[in-house]
């Protein structure tokens, strides 16, 4: 029976972790369940660095970036005497279950906790590389998709003044996600991601080509996980000649108010890792399929996401 649960907030920080707490908080407190916070993820569980939460402790913060919980990745959680200490230290706290709300890692955190060391635990999926399995959603990425779209707005407003070619480096590990959807909203000419050839060739041909026709600014995103946009740039530079800038824009995307959708997403998705405990549904993950809530274990969660951008990718350059 769960009277008290513990939440935690773990890995890279994802606009909307905070709305994600909220309703975690509310939902345990609405179920009478009491419920504590623990600060910086993993290593904050290791060194028993709780924090009361009540209905106010959550006030006004739906709105902010961030984790209120701080967030860290723990190396020594990855240690076997790491997992002893948590354990302990859950057992003194008399926690009867946690909410771990994070990406991948955070995942594989939890399945190590309920797997190996009977730890009830479920999780919210919160990360802006949307690389999770199980739920088309994950809490962040569509608020960094739209603090990416912005920057390149602003990026293309230089690049067409002064006819010069960007090369957009963004976020998302090994996932395509903001670089295709932030290539599609924001008109780029080309987009370079995980799973699709990278073709200096062809993309060089249509440059001179373009440029031949009088089009001489070009956007070209890409993914983290697929190349540098330093490499790309410079590539790009030495077969066509022509003048290239590099901008990566790194940890903006991890930051700024959460979207409405991310909002929306964290409040059914706290609620919904609540009512998994409630019912002794341990080891698993809420998540968000269709529209509707959608339950994987976090051994499936963490799988390699099969993903095929191929219908956007083909679109991007459709509409270039
Ligand atoms: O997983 C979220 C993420 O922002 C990735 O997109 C990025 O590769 C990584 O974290 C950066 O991690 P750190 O903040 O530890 O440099």
């Amino acid at each position: 029976m769960i009277k008290k649960i513990g939440v935690l907030t773990s890995g890279g920080d994802a606009p909307g972790m905070n709305a994600a707490i909220r309703s975690v908080v509310r939902s345990a407190l609405f179920n009478k369940l009491e419920v504590v916070g623990i600060l910086r993820g993993y290593d904050g569980l290791i060194n028993d660095e709780f924090i009361e939460l009540n209905h106010r402790s959550v006030s006004n913060i739906i709105n902010r970036g961030g984790t209120i919980l701080k967030t860290a990745r723990s190396e020594r959680f990855m240690t076997e005497e790491g997992q002893k200490l948590a354990v302990e230290v859950i057992k003194k706290n008399k926690i009867d279950g946690l909410v771990l709300i994070g990406g991948d890692g955070t995942y594989r955190g939890g399945n190590v906790l309920f797997s190996k060391w009977k730890i009830p635990c479920v999780g919210v999926p919160c990360t802006i590389d949307n690389d999770l399995n199980g739920t088309d959603f994950t809490i962040g990425s569509d608020t960094a998709v739209n603090t990416a779209l912005d920057a390149i707005d602003k990026i293309r407003d230089t690049a067409t003044s002064m006819e010069r070619i960007f090369v957009v480096e963004v976020m998302g590990r090994e996932s395509g996600y903001i670089a295709i959807n932030v290539a599609l909203a924001g008109g780029a000419e080309d987009v370079i991601i995980p799973g699709e050839k990278l073709d200096y060739e062809r993309m060089c041909h249509e440059i001179v080509n373009g440029n031949v026709r009088g089009k001489i600014s070009w956007i070209i995103i890409v993914a983290e996980g697929k190349a540098k946009a330093h490499e790309v740039a410079q590539e790009i530079n030495q077969r066509t000649d022509l003048e290239t800038r590099e901008v990566i824009l790194g940890h903006v995307q991890r930051g700024g108010s959460p979207s409405a959708t991310d909002r929306i997403g964290a409040s059914r998705l706290g609620a919904a890792a609540v009512d998994l405990l409630i019912k002794g549904e341990f080891g698993k993950a809420a998540g968000i399929v269709a529209d509707k809530l959608n339950i994987v274990d976090f051994e499936t969660a963490v799988r390699k996401k099969e993903v095929s951008f191929d219908g956007l990718y083909r679109l991007v350059k459709i509409l270039t």
